[in-house]
């Protein structure tokens, strides 16, 4: 196949993982002055967070989570729209900021949930990648995520650029109250450059898709801001290839879950720094006791506890996290195409989901 014919005949899915460096990058250039400081409008005196949104937009939440806590130390809660819609009792306050993240900006759950929060005078705040959408219109504070029209149901480069607002809103936050965001500002200034190194390995990605396409039973593993990463990794293979991917936290997994490897069934372990240890020292008691086949995608140099193992090499968290979710999306999108799904209509889902 020539070059202009290969061009032609990539899903859609992959052309827009593919322009995740550009979304970035133009998200750093519109948000963050020279000086690098954050154009964002926000309030600012927030002492506790509350996020809800479905599918992709409930993972970007789940993943930056941990990050609230971490970099702000403040709590931040995260639940689906449409649970958080049957919930009793809202707690609201001056200083909790609601935060409802949607690609469309026209989920119901999500419009349900926004309409719960201003019907009790609660700060709402979206991130949404539709200007003048429903859940922009209905919003205190907007953000627009800007990834550029979506066109693939499987949303990929939405997250990405979503995950980057709320990095901001987080770092905006801190530089209000005194905080050094310098290291931070830095890995974003250079996440574009970052990505496309990630998606110069693409040729590695397809050898571990073609390994997990052999299987009908996923397991990805992951610890604290990684495990809904390795839930989105799991929703976006669901979604393209309809198999069953199951994600869990590396320790609770070894709670009884593993037994389901007894059956034939593959392991996608993500690691980082902070999980190395322990991760290396539960796949080795994985591999005794049932010996399936493991894939390692690492920032961490050699790690070779996989079968097969990607090293996504950075030191900075906020990268690694960004560069595991683009390696799990390709190997998502790369394992369809071998199924011989079409990534980019998967059977009986919509872009939009409406009441
Ligand atoms: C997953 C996917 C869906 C959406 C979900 C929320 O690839 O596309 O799970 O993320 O339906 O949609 P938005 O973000 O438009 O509210």
């Amino acid at each position: 196949m020539n070059k202009k014919n290969d061009e032609e005949t990539k899903p859609v899915m992959q052309k827009e993982i593919f322009e995740q460096p550009a979304v970035v990058k133009r998200l750093f250039e519109r948000c963050i002055n020279s000086d690098d400081t954050v154009m964002l409008n926000i309030p600012l005196n927030i002492n506790n967070v509350v996020i809800s949104a479905s599918g992709s937009s409930y993972n970007c939440a789940a993943i930056a989570a941990p990050l609230f806590r971490e970099l702000l130390c403040i709590p931040c809660e995260y639940e689906y729209s449409s649970e958080f819609i049957l919930q009793k009792n809202y707690f609201v306050t001056p200083q909790t900021l609601f935060i409802f993240i949607s690609q469309s900006g026209e989920t119901s759950d999500t419009l349900q949930a926004i309409k719960k929060i201003k019907e009790l005078g609660g700060k709402t705040l979206c991130i949404t990648n539709s200007e003048n959408s429903t859940l922009w219109n209905l919003s205190d504070y907007r953000i627009l995520s800007d990834a550029g029209e979506e066109k693939s149901i499987a949303s990929t480069k939405a997250l990405c650029a979503q995950l980057f607002c709320l990095l901001l809103i987080i770092l905006k936050i801190k530089f209000s109250t005194a905080g050094s965001i310098e290291s931070e500002i830095l890995a974003l200034k250079r996440l574009p450059l970052y990505l496309e190194r990630i998606i110069g390995d693409f040729d590695r990605f397809k050898i571990a898709a073609e390994m997990i396409s052999k299987y009908r039973d996923i397991v990805i593993l992951g610890n604290k801001t990684y495990y809904p990463v390795a839930k989105e990794g799991a929703l976006k293979i669901k979604e393209t290839s309809y198999l069953n991917v199951m994600a869990y936290p590396f320790g609770e997994f070894m709670h009884g879950h593993v037994a389901v490897l007894n059956e034939k069934a593959i392991v996608i372990a993500i690691i980082d720094e902070e999980n190395a240890m322990s991760a290396k020292r539960n796949l080795e008691k994985i591999r005794r006791d049932y010996n399936p086949k493991i894939i390692c995608i690492s920032s961490v140099k050699d790690i070779d506890s996989g079968d097969f193992n990607i090293y996504i090499k950075t030191s900075k968290k906020i990268k690694a996290i960004f560069g595991s979710l683009i390696v799990l999306q390709l190997i998502a999108c790369e394992i369809a195409k071998i199924l011989k799904k079409n990534p980019d209509r998967p059977k009986g889902l919509t872009k939009v989901v409406r009441d």
